[in-house]
């Protein structure tokens, strides 16, 4: 089993929690309708979209919920390797073949977790995930789970991102604390909102405190009054 898989491995420890209450955030970030089919991406590379992805999908399946995590990141995939699954057939064959997905998802070693894999990485990303095939696999998966995770390329790079949010309930947007700048996390937003996507949070990642590598926080609502923000904001160190 990978290593990030902190949730999993050490459910006691400070991050693991943080991941309980991103869950938990998650799920009651919508009053007025269920939250099922979630996107996670970031502004740019590297802020820890697929640890949050994989993470969260462990924390939720420990709370009794069934999890499909869909590798849509059909450029850097790496959710294979953090399930420790083989990475044949997948998220690609499904879409640009036709592929039956219930052929192509793996279980993994966590109970309720189970994961569509990127596949072989295809030449035409942005039109795949953009495709009626893509819609389908999201509602239909839906049904079957309690919960849909999304892994996705950083928003600001390709439109990959942009274009899956729209298929989604909602979107978490991870931030990595001290590598992102200001700019490019209200491009992030601006992109979002463009697509009319619901922004359900943003996790700040890779937060460093002195008394360890983690600091607890809260969640961030990024369409509440500003005033708010302090105190809903989800930090997860590393
Ligand atoms: N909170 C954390 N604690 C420990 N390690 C972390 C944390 N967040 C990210 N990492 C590590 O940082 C690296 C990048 O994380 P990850 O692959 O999740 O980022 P990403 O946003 O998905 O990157 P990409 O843009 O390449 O898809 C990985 O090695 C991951 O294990
Ligand atoms: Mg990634």
């Amino acid at each position: 089993m990978a290593y990030s898989l902190i949730s999993l491995e050490q459910t006691k420890s400070p991050i693991s929690e943080a991941f309980r209450m991103l869950r938990t955030n998650v799920q009651f970030a919508n009053v007025d309708s269920k939250v099922k089919k979630i996107m996670i991406t970031s502004s740019g590379p590297g802020e820890g979209k697929s640890f949050t992805v994989a993470n969260l999908a462990v924390s939720m399946a420990q709370s009794g919920k069934t999890v499909i995590v869909i590798d849509a990141d059909l450029r850097k995939p790496v959710q294979h390797k953090l399930f420790g699954l083989n990475n044949g057939e997948g998220l690609s064959v499904v879409l640009a073949q036709g592929q039956d997905y219930r052929e192509c998802i793996q279980e993994t070693a966590v109970p309720g977790v189970m994961v569509l894999t990127a596949g072989l990485i295809p030449p035409n990303p942005a039109e795949l995930v953009g495709s009626r095939r893509m819609k389908r696999l999201i509602e239909e998966v839906s049904k079957q789970f309690d919960i849909v995770l999304i892994d996705t390329p950083p928003i600001i790079a390709v439109t990959d991102a942009a274009i899956i949010a729209q298929e989604v309930d909602g979107v978490v947007l991870v931030l990595a604390s001290g590598e992102v700048n200001k700019a490019n996390a209200q491009r992030a937003k601006e992109l979002l909102d463009n697509v009319g996507s619901k922004i359900l949070g943003v996790v700040l990642n890779k937060v460093n405190t002195k008394i360890g590598n983690y600091y607890c926080g809260n969640y961030y609502d990024a369409n509440e009054p500003k005033k708010k923000h302090r105190h809903q904001q989800q930090e997860i160190g590393d």
